[in-house]
């Protein structure tokens, strides 16, 4: 049952969230690093079906970054693993109308992991609610490198000229192609930083970090952050 009281009335299209704390959280209990992560996936999925019930209709998450490969074994298998065994019920719930994507390098993960997320965004490609995108083996300077070889492609083969290079166009080239730029970055456990995260699409976002760490965030801590988004004067570089 849908508790629609409790929402503001403006909503960020998209929001993005850095999910962070997950170690500290475990730490906290004597649990090991990987009980964290486990729970914090339970968090993620708790949250899309927040995200989806209040009407947001762009939500993005930071699953594993190109820098987190420094890990541990251990931890870096957790997490593949984490993420191959929660990609088949993600998404699919209640409506079934929410669209998964990914962003990230997809080649260094495993031949089951890209199966599944080849499947899953085959599957759920005409759906036509919220896109909840997973960025994996993802970084922010990865993803501009990478469009700025797509572009070089179109300009050597005749396509565009350099000067038909807009950002409009540019932004179609990064790996988030058609999803708006990010409205709202939320961060939990405390780091004041961008960590890598979408750092074109995050050029006009609101920044909201919280204490509160990944594993206890819930609607309610959603709501607070999506209140403070609601009272933000938004002036895109204008004086007003
Ligand atoms: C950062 O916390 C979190 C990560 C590097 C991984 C985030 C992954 C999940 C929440 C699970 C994803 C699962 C699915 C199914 C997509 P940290 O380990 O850096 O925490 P710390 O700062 O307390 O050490």
């Amino acid at each position: 049952m849908a508790q629609n009281k409790d929402i503001p009335e403006i909503l960020p299209t998209h929001a993005a969230f850095i999910m962070d704390g997950n170690g500290r959280w475990a730490k906290k209990r004597g649990l090991p690093r990987t009980a964290g992560h486990r729970e914090g996936a339970k968090t993620l999925k708790k949250l899309i079906r927040d995200l989806d019930d209040i009407g947001i209709k762009y939500a993005t998450f930071y699953a594993f970054s190109t820098e987190n490969w420094k890990r541990s074994d251990e931890e870096v298998s957790a997490l593949m693993k984490l993420l191959e065994e929660n990609l088949d019920d993600l998404v699919n719930y209640k409506n079934e109308n929410v669209r998964l994507r990914f962003i990230g390098g997809r080649e260094r993960l495993s031949d089951v992991l890209q199966k599944k997320m080849n499947d899953a965004e085959e599957e759920s490609r005409t759906r036509t609610g919220m896109t909840v995108t997973l960025a994996i083996n993802y970084g922010g300077r990865d993803d501009i490198v990478h469009a700025a070889r797509k572009a070089a492609e179109l300009i050597k083969d005749g396509f565009i000229k350099p000067e038909d290079l807009t950002e409009e166009l540019f932004g179609s080239l990064l790996m988030t192609e058609d999803i708006p730029d990010v409205d709202l970055l939320i961060r939990t456990g405390g780091e004041q930083r961008i960590s890598n995260f979408l750092n074109w699409q995050l050029s006009y976002a609101e920044l909201y970090i919280t204490d509160a760490l990944w594993c206890d965030f819930d609607r309610k801590e959603l709501i607070k952050a999506l209140e403070d988004f609601a009272g933000r004067n938004r002036r895109y570089g204008d004086a007003k």
